[in-house]
């Protein structure tokens, strides 16, 4: 058991592998009990989800510095960059980066997009040569970081710019709201259950809603039966009916994270990452994921208990708020 930022863990020593799933801070995890329960015991209700959602919206809302009505709900990140890639011209020419994860590039290129891949640190400086970009804040694969300022500079010049921030809301400290699209999954760094994620819509963007039911109507309850279709103004005529367990979860997660010192988060995560990359003589990096590419680091990590994950030919090791200096020491044991 751990403390960490005024919450209690149940998360393992060298549990270093947010970066796929996340840990829930307790009572997160107990609000999602207590629901089971009530769902075993035909107690739960279906409006009883819509305070959940509308909760763990808002919240979603303030981490990455958007009004809350620019904000859909999803249940994945491919599912929302879909309803993206389908607001974009027919064709459009799209930059990606190399090994970006395929959630992020495969919603475009399955509409027929024309997609241009480029190394991550060329994605600003040809970013306004192409119609829009798509592109992971943080990559997946180790943690590099996209260059937000020249993104920004393109999206200037007319540049769609989709960001998706599962592997950076939660710890990075960093205002989306200038960007055309922003999607995020829950169940990494905002330490949520799976199966639920967010959408943020520039003003300016009006994308068709192309999933939509119920859930995407004006009067949720007024919309479960019968033409004419009705939807809500705004983004939320794109929010998909609600995995209502993981909203749940989610619900008790992000409002805390959303009161967190920003900068305070953001200097945890990265100061151990970079404690780490120190230890086996790499420079610092300022991302909360490393990669360690050292032979044999995850058969030693492995061998350790320390655990990470294996991606694209590297171990990949990640630091959240309940990891600690003693996680650390205890990957450059079993590494060095
Ligand atoms: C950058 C990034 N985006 C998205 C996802 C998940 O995508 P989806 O919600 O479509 O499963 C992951 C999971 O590892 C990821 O690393």
């Amino acid at each position: 058991m751990r403390n960490a930022f005024g919450r209690r863990f149940d998360v393992p020593d060298t549990y270093l592998n947010t970066a796929s799933i996340g840990i829930p801070p307790d009572d997160a995890a107990d609000a999602v009990a207590d629901a089971v329960r009530a769902w075993r015991t035909g107690a739960g209700r279906p409006a009883d989800f819509d305070a959940p959602v509308a909760t763990a919206r808002a919240a979603w809302a303030r981490l990455v510095g958007v009004p809350v009505g620019r904000v859909a709900i999803g249940a994945t990140v491919s599912g929302l960059l879909s309803t993206v890639a389908a607001a974009l011209p027919p064709r459009s020419r799209v930059l990606v980066a190399a090994g970006e994860f395929t959630s992020v590039t495969w919603p475009f290129a399955a509409r027929g997009h024309e997609l241009t891949e480029v190394p991550l640190d060329g994605i600003g400086a040809r970013a306004a040569e192409f119609d829009a970009v798509a592109v992971s804040v943080v990559q997946s694969a180790d943690g590099r970081i996209v260059d937000l300022d020249a993104l920004r500079a393109a999206r200037a010049s007319g540049t769609r710019v989709v960001l998706d921030t599962t592997q950076a809301t939660g710890w990075l400290d960093a205002d989306l709201g200038w960007a055309d699209a922003v999607a995020c999954g829950a169940y990494k760094w905002l330490l949520s259950p799976r199966g639920a994620a967010w959408l943020a819509v520039h003003p300016g963007w009006d994308p068709p809603a192309e999933q939509a039911g119920w859930f995407a109507g004006e009067q949720v309850w007024d919309s479960v039966y019968g033409l004419p279709l009705r939807l809500a103004a705004g983004a939320r005529s794109l929010d998909t009916s609600p995995a209502w367990l993981s909203h749940v979860g989610a619900a008790v997660a992000l409002p805390w994270l959303a009161g967190l010192d920003r900068a305070a988060v953001h200097a945890h995560c990265t100061g151990l990452a970079d404690a780490l990359r120190a230890g086996l003589g790499m420079e610092p990096a300022g991302s909360a994921i490393v990669a360690v590419r050292t032979p044999d680091a995850q058969r030693r990590l492995d061998a350790a208990g320390v655990v990470g994950a294996a991606r694209a030919g590297a171990a990949r090791l990640a630091f959240h708020l309940y990891n600690t200096r003693a996680d650390v020491d205890a990957a450059l044991e079993a590494l060095t």
